[in-house]
């Protein structure tokens, strides 16, 4: 049998009521902030990526579905969708005055990873970028966006980690002094880390080895690195949050696994995950845009992994039940009644119910049958004699009882 690929999956009913559940939210949420929509391709030229991830980045070095296409041209899986957008926004011509553009999006992402909870090789995001504003208020913005959503999908144990990794002298200063922590502590650290400390010293504070845990423990705090201006930035950032009620957890070693932030960098952990407990992350992206061939254009975002999402909703069952597929059933005697049951079936539809007839030319019994497992109201019967008179008989399925009344009456019935 045809398998479908590791790390990915079908999703049907009952399963995909939630991700309606969500989707409704989502909907809701970001028109209420005014971000619209946007919808852009799945696929990109890999350069999109391979120039604003970071060359020294798990994603672009072991994640990317990457291909030559038939005409010979490198094209990537979008692994994320902050890139693929920039992308979009210039060569549109999205930002064309002072004003900001706000924008979301809601999508399959693509990274080659070892499969396990909450860790798919196809997952969806949820994601929101706020564009041409250098101010803290708008990293505030999506922060508060963020949190809307997970109040609105209903989640109240979460964490919010925060940090700042400062404009781009701070973060090369910090760096240095954190070069030379980690190099006292070079024959120490882990075979990934040592390699890091030469491409991406931030990255060793990322590494979940217990001995790279215990160094970097005691490594320079890079908020103690942040100069007059970034600081400044960070504070009013905090300031905002806490004015609005909204809790975080600093935390100095939040570096996050792109490479293209600067600024404020932040991520939403739940303890109901387990190993990947980040259900989100985001942060300021202010080089971005010159590094994909755009004019300088500051911008901040966020997305959040809907598949942990819903693993968070369901260990809290938190999903509503949801009514069932079908309102009312209409049971035939056979062939010679299905235009008859067809034309009951569009008036009741026309009245926003939802109306199932029978396909399999089953007998009355399997009809009935039928019409339980669905948990249908209501059945509408309709034989011979029916045709004939132009008439329906409805049965109350939870009352047992019986009415038969004209065709043209049944726009006068509430079921
Ligand atoms: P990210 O942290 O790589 O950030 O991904 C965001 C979220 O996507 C994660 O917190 C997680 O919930 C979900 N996610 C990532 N990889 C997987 C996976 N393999 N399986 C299931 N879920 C996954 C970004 O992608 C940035 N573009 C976020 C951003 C937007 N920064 C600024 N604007």
């Amino acid at each position: 049998m045809l398998q479908n690929i590791r790390g990915t999956k079908d999703i049907f009913a009952p399963e995909i009521d939630k991700w309606h559940f969500l989707e409704q939210k989502i909907d809701k949420v970001t028109a209420l902030f005014g971000y619209t929509e946007l919808r852009s391709p799945i696929f990109e030229k890999t350069e999109v990526f391979s120039r604003s991830i970071g060359d020294n980045t798990d994603i672009v070095n072991k994640e990317m579905y990457t291909f030559i296409d038939k005409g010979g041209e490198s094209v990537t899986l979008r692994p994320e969708m902050t890139a693929a957008l920039v992308r979009s926004v210039i060569q549109n011509n999205l930002v064309y005055d002072l004003s900001s553009l706000r924008l979301w999006y809601l999508g399959p992402f693509f990274r080659y990873e070892r499969p396990q909870k909450g860790r798919l090789r196809q997952f969806h995001q949820i994601g929101a970028e706020c564009i041409s504003s250098p101010y803290p208020e708008s990293d505030a913005e999506v922060i508060m966006l963020s949190n809307y959503l997970i109040n609105e999908f209903g989640i109240e144990d979460f964490s919010l980690e925060i940090n700042s990794l400062g404009n781009e002298i701070s973060r090369e200063n910090y760096k240095k002094a954190l070069t030379e922590y980690l190099n006292k502590h070079q024959d120490d650290l882990s075979f990934d880390s040592r390699n890091r400390l030469i491409s991406n010293p931030l990255r060793v504070l990322d590494s979940k080895d217990q001995k790279d845990i215990v160094i970097t423990e005691n490594a320079p705090n890079i908020l103690e690195y942040l100069d007059k201006e970034s600081r400044s930035h960070f504070d009013t950032v905090l300031s905002i949050l806490e004015n609005a009620g909204i809790g975080y957890n600093l935390q100095p070693k939040l570096v996050r696994g792109l490479d293209y932030y600067s600024h404020t960098v932040f991520e939403f952990k739940s303890s109901a995950l387990g190993a990947q407990d980040a259900f989100g992350g985001g942060g300021r992206y202010n080089s971005l845009f010159e590094q994909l061939g755009g004019k300088s254009t500051p911008a901040v975002g966020f997305a959040m992994g809907v598949e942990r999402l819903i693993l968070i909703l369901d260990s809290l069952n938190k999903f509503p039940k949801l009514g069932g597929n079908c309102d009312i059933y209409i049971v035939s005697s056979g062939e010679s009644t299905t235009d008859y049951c067809n034309e009951i079936a569009l008036k009741l539809r026309n009245k926003n119910y939802k109306v199932l007839t029978d396909l399999q030319r089953r007998s009355f019994k399997a009809q009935m049958r039928e019409a339980d497992k669905l948990k249908a109201k209501f059945c509408i019967l309709v034989g011979e004699d029916e045709l004939t008179a132009n008439t329906v008989t409805i049965k109350n399925l939870s009352i047992g009882e019986q009415v038969v009344i004209k065709f043209d009456l049944l726009d006068t019935i509430d079921f």
